[in-house]
């Protein structure tokens, strides 16, 4: 039997069947613009003074960039260490070839996980002599010094030494010869509050009790100890909370947690958040909309069907609080969001179509939606939102 061809040059066999072989742009994904960490990095670096070293945070898998791409661009931006949060992403940076040096912000509390951050060149946090002694018999048995950094607690209450207790146990620290203290430092609880430029804030008081301290242990710049106290808003308060090295995270990223100081730096946001039309629809007057009817149009309305939902890490409580950008226009988004999809209010365009690509974090022409303003909405903090995209998002690298 002779098959006919319907297919009008239409090749069948020529599409891939593989995960690996589909357009990561085929539904919806995360734009990660290395040149603007470059020039983030860049501009952060010039508030610094010469010798004051840059320390890109890229835990959280690079606060859900894609931690070996934002280090590879934070390095050629001029960031000269890295901080992770655990040993796992320290060692993944390792085997992606990072040379820098690599400080886990968390603390490793058994010998085993110690002696594996030992071998992969990954310095520790260190709060306590349990665990200095650990580093120091592993320091030992290898016959080499094992570096790590020393944190103090002045007012954080999570990680670090007792702050009353400290001068006496740094003497003892210093006794022990299988180690390298490669840094000492601090950690703000406070430093994006409104107040931190007033002498009696939180902030303000942790950095004198931390100078204090310093003072104490005669620890100044002579000595090859990093010191260093400041997140983003510690080192864009001012020059004093810059000590040897900062550790910046979220403005590196491209957004200021110090609302005044925003108009004084241009950060470019490194994230943009795309995702196709799947699917379009014109509803009547007096129609539901999504779980729990929560939006019952109120004229003839046309919708577009988003490819993303909170099974992605878009917010379910921003539902119906935000705009998706199309072509320098915003389009008002609708219902409930729902695990996989979300619908948009198009009733205005005559230009989307079933493919087209919206923008719900980012910007086109004049609009710009940022993750602070979905923070605002949904009552959290940037760093919570950039931190919840999931994997199936497939991060693109753009220039
Ligand atoms: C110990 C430590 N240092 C620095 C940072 C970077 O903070 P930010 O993103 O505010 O710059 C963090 C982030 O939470 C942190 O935990």
């Amino acid at each position: 039997m002779q098959i006919r061809h319907t297919n009008q040059g239409f090749n069948f066999y020529k599409y891939p069947t593989y995960e690996n072989d589909i357009d990561p742009k085929q539904r919806a994904w995360i734009e990660v613009r290395g040149k603007a960490l470059e020039t983030n990095v860049r501009e952060l670096r010039s508030k610094l003074s010469k010798n004051c070293q840059f320390m890109a945070v890229v835990k959280a898998d690079g606060y859900g960039h894609d931690a070996k791409l934002v280090s590879e661009y934070a390095i050629k931006g001029g960031a000269s260490q890295l901080g992770v949060a655990t040993l796992k992403e320290g060692i993944k940076l390792r085997s992606s070839g990072i040379k820098q040096p690599i400080l886990i912000l968390g603390n490793l509390y058994t010998k085993k996980d110690l002696i594996i951050s030992f071998k992969n060149d990954l310095m520790p946090t260190i709060s306590n002599i349990r665990e200095c002694l650990i580093c120091n018999n592993i320091g030992k048995h290898f016959g080499l010094k094992f570096s790590l950094h020393l944190k103090v607690d002045t007012g954080m209450s999570r990680l670090g030494f007792e702050y009353n207790r400290f001068v006496q146990q740094f003497e003892k620290i210093k006794s022990f010869e299988n180690i390298s203290i490669e840094g000492i430092y601090s950690h703000l609880s406070s430093a994006d509050e409104y107040d931190s430029l007033d002498p009696k804030s939180t902030t303000q008081i942790q950095r004198k009790k931390f100078q204090e301290l310093l003072k104490q242990i005669n620890v100044d710049r002579n000595h090859n100890i990093k010191i260093h106290l400041a997140n983003s808003a510690g080192m864009l308060i001012n020059k004093d909370f810059h000590f040897q090295m900062v550790r910046v995270g979220l403005s590196m990223y491209g957004y200021s947690p110090l609302a005044k100081i925003d108009k004084k730096l241009s950060l470019k946001p490194a994230l943009f958040l795309k995702v196709k039309v799947a699917f379009i629809r014109i509803i009547d007057q007096g129609v539901s909309v999504s779980y729990g009817g929560k939006f019952v149009s109120s004229k003839k309305t046309k919708l577009a069907v988003l490819s993303i939902g909170y099974a992605d890490g878009v917010p379910r409580n921003l539902s119906g609080k935000i705009n998706v950008i199309y072509k320098n226009k915003l389009y008002p988004q609708v219902g409930s969001i729902t695990m996989d999809q979300m619908m948009v209010d198009i009733t205005d365009s005559n230009e989307i179509k079933i493919g087209s690509t919206m923008i719900l974090l980012g910007s086109d022409g004049d609009k710009t939606i940022s993750p602070l303003d979905w923070a605002r909405e949904s009552n959290t903090i940037p760093w919570e939102i950039l931190c919840s995209f999931k994997n199936r998002l497939p991060r693109v690298q753009v220039d």
